[in-house]
């Protein structure tokens, strides 16, 4: 298939124009960069040169490349993940989403585009008993952040489910790992547990889905080959609660434990968003994933010989 891609030179965008080219997919990707675009092109990838901002400039290099599918991946996140670079990052990252995202389906619809895949957050779901599943909704009365990102993707969402003549698919990914993500061993959080800044709040019970950013693109390309229209839970198959994974990654990185602190502390200190990550977040379920998908996550690399145990 012939598929079209944004955010192609992102933490995402990398590793899935990969495994797409060892599909043996023609790719085309969006970059607004000369430089990015003389790399994709040594990679075997078209270069589509324009700024997702510019609706005509986006028209036109989705209809001159006349894709079967296009795939969004559109971020504007901080190196860092603390709460001042993703609050300064925040308004940015959900305007790309939602006037970037509208441009590139309004392309696609006018270049009879016949499926779209679009990432999401599967780590947004409201909180309660279990694991969250596709029917889930997103948190848009959770924490002040959590809650504005909850309610940009749900209307995202909505938008390309609703949008007619185009198999829309949402991917809602979990908590990215692995090269290029925050929580790499070269990443902004590992660099906070080394120095004992990313504590556990409360008792640790929010519960974190995992997705290794290879296996991401992996679930992406299936779905882009196989998956059918609607949502898609994307995440591994251990969710873990703070108090689990956070004591074995710090072990993991030869790092010394995390420290504990109150909710009450946290809400000082972090603000509301910091206790949702902390307390308040459900895990995922993947079944949909594996049925549909054949999606076979792998384990997450900390857990395992450096599982701490409570
Ligand atoms: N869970 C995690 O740990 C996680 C997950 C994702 C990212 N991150 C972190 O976040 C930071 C940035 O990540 P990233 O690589 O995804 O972000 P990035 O370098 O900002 O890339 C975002 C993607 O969106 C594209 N883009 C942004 N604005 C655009 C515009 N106006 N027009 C067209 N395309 C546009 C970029 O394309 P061009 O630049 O080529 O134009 C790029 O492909 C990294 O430090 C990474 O570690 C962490």
């Amino acid at each position: 298939m012939k598929i079209f891609i944004t955010g192609g030179t992102g933490a995402i965008g990398r590793p899935l124009i990969a495994e797409l080219l060892a599909k043996g997919h023609a790719v085309v990707a969006l970059t607004r960069s000369e430089e990015k675009a003389h790399a994709l092109t040594e990679q075997g990838v078209e270069p589509a040169i324009a700024d997702v901002f510019d609706a005509d400039a986006v028209k036109a290099v989705v209809a001159r490349a006349r894709p079967d599918v296009v795939i969004e991946q559109l971020t504007a996140l901080p190196k860092t993940y603390t709460r001042e670079s993703m609050s300064a990052a925040a308004p940015f990252n959900r305007r790309i989403r939602l006037e970037g995202g509208a441009n590139v389906l309004a392309a696609a619809q006018a270049a009879g585009v016949r499926r779209y895949l679009r990432q999401s957050v599967a780590f947004y779901a409201v909180p309660g008993a279990g694991l969250a599943d596709e029917e889930t909704p997103l948190s848009i009365d959770a924490s002040p952040a959590v809650a504005a990102d909850a309610r940009v993707l749900s209307e995202i969402e909505h938008r390309l489910l609703g949008t007619p003549n185009i198999e829309g698919i949402v991917m809602r990914y979990g908590f990215f790992y692995g090269s290029g993500t925050w929580f790499n061993p070269d990443g902004d959080v590992a660099q906070q547990v080394r120095q004992q800044q990313f504590p556990i709040v409360g008792s640790g019970e929010g519960v974190w889905s995992w997705l290794h950013i290879e296996d991401a693109a992996i679930a992406t390309v299936s779905a882009a080959e196989q998956g059918n229209p609607g949502i898609y839970l994307v995440v591994n198959d251990e969710p873990l609660a703070v108090r689990q994974w956070l004591p074995s990654f710090a072990k993991w990185l030869n790092a010394p434990p995390p420290p504990q602190i109150s909710v009450e502390d946290a809400l000082k200190g972090s603000g509301a968003d910091a206790v949702y990550y902390g307390t308040q977040m459900r895990g995922a379920s993947n079944a949909k994933a594996k049925r549909e998908l054949s999606f076979q996550p792998r384990p997450l690399e900390w857990i395992g010989k450096h599982r701490w145990r409570n």
